[in-house]
């Protein structure tokens, strides 16, 4: 009985640890494993050609033959001229900045904004605020959706083969956002 009930009792203080430990952590570090996170991936509707989940999060699309959808075509090329320099080619990470293709999974889409948007720093690894940079902010859905994708597994790594055409919507809103 004792042991029994003191065994219970480390397995309970070591599930109440990990929370700790992991949030201490850079989402990137946890690995992805993508059927716990297929139903916020899955497309529940489109509108203006762009995919959203069934909480109104923007998602990818891939068609059966791979044909991406704008966004993540878009989000290739983005990220690759902002991002990749730190981040690493295809979201993959390097020695000195995270594997922001597993972030994108992890982490909530207004998480993901706010460190964009505000930066964050943590000693001496810095992430850049890009709040002020329309060459990102323009282009924030595109980057986002792209690296969910890539941590998803949906699409390989490099340059997305077929692609939807741009929407009418996503041209206007391109348009307004960058002035
Ligand atoms: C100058 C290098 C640099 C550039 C350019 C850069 N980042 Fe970062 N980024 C970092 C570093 C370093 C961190 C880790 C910061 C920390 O330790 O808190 C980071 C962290 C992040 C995180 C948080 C990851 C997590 O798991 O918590 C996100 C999201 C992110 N970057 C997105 C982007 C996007 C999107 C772009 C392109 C628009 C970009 N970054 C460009 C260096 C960079």
């Amino acid at each position: 009985m004792m042991r029994t009930a003191s065994r219970f009792l480390v397995a309970t203080a070591v599930t109440a640890l990990v929370p700790a430990i992991v949030s201490a952590q850079s989402w990137s570090d946890q690995p992805v494993h993508p059927e716990d996170h297929e139903a916020a991936a899955a497309v529940s509707y489109e509108d203006g050609g762009m995919y959203y989940n069934e909480d109104d999060i923007l998602t990818y699309n891939v068609g059966e033959d791979g044909t991406v959808d704008w966004l993540t075509f878009s989000g290739f090329r983005r990220y690759h001229s902002e991002c990749h320099v730190c981040h690493g080619p295809d979201g993959e990470g390097s020695t000195y900045a995270p594997k922001i293709k597993n972030s994108a999974v992890h982490m909530d889409y207004y998480d993901f904004y706010d460190v964009v948007v505000n930066g964050r720093k943590n000693g001496n690894s810095v992430m850049p605020h890009f709040g002020d940079n329309p060459n990102v902010m323009c282009y924030l859905n595109d980057i986002y959706v792209y690296l969910k994708a890539r941590g998803m597994d949906a699409i390989p790594r490099g340059r997305p083969g077929k692609k939807e055409a741009k929407s009418d919507m996503i041209q206007e809103m391109e348009n307004a956002c960058m002035g």
